[in-house]
């Protein structure tokens, strides 16, 4: 089973490893966050859950650049649909997902270590899987090696906040 996801995903994730390969050349001077152990699903505790306008609010979302945000999207939407009603490709249809248990969309057939993992997608979790997938839960199928950069980071995940987040969420 997993040799056929690898198949069909193949060629996919090549040209995103180089993609990545080449986007981390420059790392050594991106080291601030060196000092703390990377987070992952068995280190991630108690987690706060806000609604989505909150997390926006957040002085490193409300200031992330939409631009960015997008152009880092394009490589997760060679695996992951975004769209509201989007399909389950080779990875999960993610519309939704922010607030739901990991391994939560229906009709997705996830590894064994994602089923059995338990947490809820905050953007604190969701950064740390992006940081080092194989390292905040190992024995995962996503084929890609990460978002290395930080700001990276904070401007996808406020893209992804904004995109992939029913609208009406003022509600009560
Ligand atoms: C090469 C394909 C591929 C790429 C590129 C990829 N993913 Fe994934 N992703 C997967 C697969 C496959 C899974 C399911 C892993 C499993 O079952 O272990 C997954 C799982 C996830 C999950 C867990 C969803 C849930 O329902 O719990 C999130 C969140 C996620 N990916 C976000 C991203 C983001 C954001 C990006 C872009 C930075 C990205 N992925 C890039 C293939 C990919």
């Amino acid at each position: 089973m997993e040799l056929k996801h690898l198949l069909r995903g193949s060629t996919l994730a090549i040209g995103i490893m180089l993609l990545v390969a080449c986007g981390s050349g420059s790392e050594d001077s991106n080291s601030d966050d060196e000092s703390k152990p990377l987070l992952s699903a068995a280190t991630l505790g108690e987690q706060t859950v806000l609604t989505v306008p909150d997390y926006l609010a957040q002085e490193k979302y409300a200031r992330a650049n939409p631009k960015n945000g997008n152009r880092q999207a394009q490589i997760c939407k060679a695996c992951h649909s975004l769209e509201e009603g989007g399909p389950n490709m080779i990875g999960p249809a993610l519309f939704g997902f922010f607030g739901r248990n990991v391994g939560g969309q229906s009709g997705f057939n996830y590894s064994p270590v994602m089923r059995n993992a338990n947490f809820v997608w905050t953007p604190r979790a969701l950064d740390a899987w992006l940081a080092q997938p194989g390292h905040f839960l190992p024995g995962n199928r996503m084929t890609f090696a990460g978002v290395m950069r930080q700001q990276d980071r904070d401007d996808l995940i406020a893209y992804l906040l904004e995109t992939t987040s029913p609208v009406d969420t003022e509600q009560d």
